[in-house]
C-alpha cells in the first residue's frame, strides 16, 4: 500500500478534474486499482511515466544497449559456424530478437521494395544513408553482390552503431562487399563526390536523419551525381513521415525553379515533422553542413510503394531527364 508521504505530487486539483483527463484505458486501469484504495492522482503520474517510458522505447535513440545485446545475442548462438557467410541467418536472427526488442531497421516488407528494385537496376555501386546495426546493408548489400554489382556504401553517423553493424556484416560473409563510412551523412557523400570515389548515383537507400534527406539529396544533385537513371529510395516517408521531402520529389521543374529563387536555406525543412522526430540522433538545433539548391532541372518521377497492411511506405523516385 502506498502511504501519502510516499507520493511523488500530489496535485490539489479535485479527482473529478484529474479523472476527466484519463483516457478510458487509464480509467479501466483506476477501477481494477481502486479496491487497494491508490490515489488517483499518483495512479495519473506513474502511468504517464509509463507511457513516456514506452514512448521512449519505440524512438530512436543514441544508446547502443539492446543493439550490443543483439551483438551477444547472435554471437552466443551454440550454430555459430552454421551461421557464418550465410546473409539470410544472420537477417532471421535480427527478426527473432526483435520479437522482444524494437529496431528501426528497414524491416521484411519494406526490403522487399528496394531489393526488388536491385534486381531490376542491378547497380554497381549501392550507397545507403543510415547503417545502424546493418540489417539493411546485410539484405541489401547481398542482393547487389548477388546481382553483379562491385560494392555496398553504408553511412552511419554513430560509431557506436557502425562497430556493431561492422561485426554482424562480417558474421554474413559481406565484410569485402559492405563499406561502412562512419560520421555525418553530408560531409561524407561530400567527400565521396568530390574526390571522385562516386561518380554518380545508381541507387542511394535514404534512411537515415528525416530533415536531411532532401539536403543530401540537393548535395548529391549539386555535384552532378543525379542522372537520368539514378533512383532513390526513401524509407519512413509516411511514418514517422517526410512531407517536405515527398514535396521536393514530387514538385515539377518549374515549381523547382521557383522554390529556389529564395536561394540555399542554412537550416533543415522541418515542416510537419513530430518534434521527437526533428531531435533524434543529431539534436534539434543540428544545420545542415552545406546550403545548396540542387539542381531543379532533373526531371523525376516518383512513386510511393506502400506494402499492404503497412503504416510506412518508401518513396522511390526515378530521375528521368534534365530539362532545359
Ligand atoms: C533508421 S536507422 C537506419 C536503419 C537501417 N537503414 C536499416 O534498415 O537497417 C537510422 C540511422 O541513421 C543514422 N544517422 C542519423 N543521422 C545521420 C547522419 N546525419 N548521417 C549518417 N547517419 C545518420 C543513425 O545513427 C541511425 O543508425
Amino acid at each position: 500500500m502506498v502511504g501519502n508521504s510516499d507520493l511523488p505530487h500530489v496535485s490539489t486539483r479535485a479527482y473529478s478534474e484529474v479523472f476527466q483527463d484519463l483516457s478510458p484505458r487509464r480509467v479501466d486501469i483506476y477501477n481494477l486499482a481502486c479496491p487497494h484504495r491508490i490515489p488517483l492522482d499518483y495512479l495519473s503520474a506513474s502511468l504517464a511515466l509509463l507511457e513516456t517510458n514506452i514512448m521512449s522505447l519505440l524512438e530512436p535513440s543514441n544508446d547502443t544497449g539492446k543493439e550490443l545485446k543483439l551483438l551477444h545475442y547472435i554471437y552466443g548462438q551454440p550454430n555459430l559456424d552454421e551461421i557464418r557467410g550465410q546473409p539470410q541467418k544472420v537477417i532471421d536472427l535480427i527478426h527473432e530478437f526483435e520479437k522482444d526488442y524494437h529496431f528501426i531497421n528497414v524491416g521484411p516488407e519494406k526490403g522487399k521494395v528496394v531489393t526488388k528494385l536491385i534486381d531490376e537496376l542491378k547497380p554497381k555501386t549501392m550507397i545507403e544513408l543510415g547503417c545502424y546495426v546493418g540489417y539493411s546493408a546485410i539484405l541489401f548489400g547481398e542482393a547487389v553482390r548477388r546481382n553483379g554489382g562491385e560494392r555496398y556504401l553504408s553511412l552511419e553517423l554513430n560509431p557506436e552503431f557502425a562497430a556493431i553493424a561492422n561485426m554482424l556484416i562480417e558474421l554474413a560473409g559481406l565484410r569485402d562487399f559492405v563499406r561502412i563510412i562512419v560520421g555525418r551523412s553530408d560531409l561524407s557523400l561530400h567527400k565521396l563526390l568530390t574526390s571522385g570515389e562516386v561518380k554518380k548515383v545508381e541507387l542511394l537507400f535514404i534512411d537515415h536523419y528525416k530533415p536531411a534527406y532532401t539536403t543530401d539529396l540537393k548535395l548529391c544533385e549539386h555535384f552532378g551525381a543525379i542522372v537520368p537513371g539514378s533512383v532513390l529510395a526513401a524509407d519512413n516517408v509516411l511514418y514517422p513521415g517526410n512531407p517536405p521531402y515527398l514535396e521536393y520529389v514530387r514538385s515539377t521543374v518549374e515549381q523547382k525553379r521557383e522554390a529556389a529563387k529564395s536561394g540555399p536555406s542554412q537550416s533543415y525543412n522541418t515542416t510537419g515533422m513530430a518534434e521527437r522526430t526533428v531531435e533524434s540522433f543529431v539534436g534539434k538545433d543540428d544545420v545542415p553542413t552545406f546550403d545548396f539548391v540542387g539542381n531543379p532541372n532533373l526531371v523525376y518521377q516518383s512513386q510511393l510503394c506502400q506494402p499492404e497492411g503497412l503504416q510506412d511506405a518508401i518513396e522511390v523516385t526515378k530521375c528521368v531527364g534534365v530539362q532545359a
